[in-house]
């Protein structure tokens, strides 16, 4: 099968571009990646040239032997669309999981994105807690969570919880709550093994100043879960230039009753008393 024809391939492309026209992949900003099943690693294989392996960076061998598309280093989400052989790459790991080699795409040179540290751990990480169920990472510079990590204490329950306040349905899409990493340097071990541990107990991930990691099982729940976070935080951006209080909210009896009839379970240290 031609590469591109392929359905993950199409809805990798569709997801990347769905990001760029909401605004939140200035330049080369954000990163996606996507953990390939063996059948569609199989069905495009006929494409593939190996190229020469190279150190991830970190070692991640719960996902040795694995495929992964993902965005190129310097590239930019606006460009995915019109030349996906450019923009992207298909790459294999080894059998220890600690190199990588490119087999598709970045016709034209380069590398996977820098934060491929970031994204395999935080893969190996779910692919663990929930047996194999998440295959996408997504990586955005989402405006307005990141101007709330100027103003909001950089904690996972208070991020949680003025975002869960900020829409009914946000406690039914992110039950588990958010976390958060303060200020680091992008692009490392370091970074990536502070998120891969929020991602142990969360699927959202704040980067303070910086933007969001979301996990998730396919392309729609991934994409849709940053939009719903990164909405949020757009209407709490808007409550907090109007004025510095709130006159009414959804309270923590709220909560609670609204995860008895949606049949989730909202863990307590999110409904503290303010
Ligand atoms: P890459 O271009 O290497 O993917 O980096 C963009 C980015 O958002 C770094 O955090
Ligand atoms: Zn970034």
């Amino acid at each position: 099968m031609n590469f591109l024809e392929a359905g993950f391939v199409q809805g990798f492309i569709r997801m990347a571009n769905d990001g760029w026209e909401q605004g939140w992949h200035e330049r080369n900003g954000g990163n996606l990646s996507y953990r390939v099943k063996s059948r569609e690693a199989e069905s495009v294989k006929e494409n593939f040239r190996a190229g020469d392996w190279q150190e991830i960076g970190t070692c991640v061998p719960g996902l040795a032997g694995e495929y992964f598309l993902v965005t190129g280093s310097g590239k930019y989400f606006r460009n995915v669309i019109i030349d996906p052989q450019d923009s992207l790459c298909m790459i294999e790991l080894d059998e220890k999981g600690e190199r990588y080699r490119i087999v598709w795409g970045l016709v034209n040179g380069g590398s996977p994105t820098s934060e491929l540290p970031s994204h395999l751990m935080n893969h190996e990480v779910k692919k663990r807690v929930t047996q194999g169920g998440y295959r996408v990472i997504y990586h955005a510079h989402t405006p307005n969570v990141i101007a709330l990590t100027f103003v909001l204490p950089l904690k996972d329950e208070v991020f949680t919880r003025e975002l869960w306040e900020m829409a009914t349905e946000c406690p039914v899409v992110f039950p588990d709550g958010i976390g958060v990493v303060p200020w680091m340097v992008p692009g490392g071990r370091e970074i990536a093994v502070a998120t891969s541990k929020l991602m142990q107990e969360y699927d959202v991930a704040v980067w303070a100043h910086h933007g969001m990691f979301a996990a998730g099982e396919d392309f729609d729940l991934t994409f849709g879960l940053m939009h719903t976070v990164e909405k949020a935080a757009e209407i709490l951006v808007k409550v907090r230039s109007m004025r510095p209080d709130k006159l009414q909210t959804i309270e923590p009896r709220d909560f609670r009753d609204l995860a008895k009839d949606f049949k989730v379970t909202l863990p307590e240290k999110f409904l503290y008393i303010r």
